[in-house]
């Protein structure tokens, strides 16, 4: 593993939401804090900084991770997708917000990055889950907002909406 020293100004090239980006930050500076102040990436939130809350639940290489227990130089040359990326570059939202937002599912919006994030790695690994199982994934979320019941909502809608896209699509 290459070795930094304090100080050290490191360039760091990645693909963000499918776009080649580069930039320079300090090798302790952690991967939430380059993708906000290095990348202009903000919708990606910091909460506690020390792994508990989730609000800034990133992808990287296609896998729901802390951004902020990560470090900036560990996503060298990776794929971090954040909530930014989430409908895939186009103008509309994915179906995932657009249940968020039919099922008020959004509250202040501080967890709902981070939270989305892991709803869509979790969707592509476990299209039909059940209640259970999505408020299990949850856990790994704290939402000061209180109320998960339309979280889980949205979650289940967009579980729902593609079985009967898969389905249809079989015919
Ligand atoms: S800010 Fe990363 S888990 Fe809370
Ligand atoms: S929506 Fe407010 S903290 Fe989760």
């Amino acid at each position: 593993m290459k070795k930094y020293a304090k100080g050290d100004a490191v360039r760091i090239h990645l693909t963000l939401n499918g776009q080649e980006r580069s930039g320079v930050c300090e090798p302790r500076m952690l991967l939430s804090d380059f993708l906000r102040d290095g990348l202009g990436a903000t919708g990606t939130h910091v909460g506690c900084e020390h792994g508990v809350c989730g609000a800034c639940t990133v992808r990287i290489d296609g896998v729901a991770s802390r951004s902020c227990l990560t470090l900036a130089v560990q996503a060298e040359g990776r794929c971090i997708d954040t909530v930014e990326g989430l409908n895939g570059g186009g103008d509309g939202l994915s179906d995932l917000q657009q249940a968020f937002r039919r099922n008020h599912a959004l509250q202040c919006g501080f967890c709902t990055a981070g939270i989305m994030m892991s709803c869509a790695d979790y969707l592509q690994r476990k299209p039909d889950p059940t209640e259970e199982e999505v408020r299990e994934m949850l856990s790994g979320h704290l939402c000061r907002c209180t109320g998960y019941t339309n979280i889980v909502k949205a979650v289940m809608e967009t579980a729902e909406e593609r079985r009967a896209r898969r389905e249809q699509s079989n015919k």
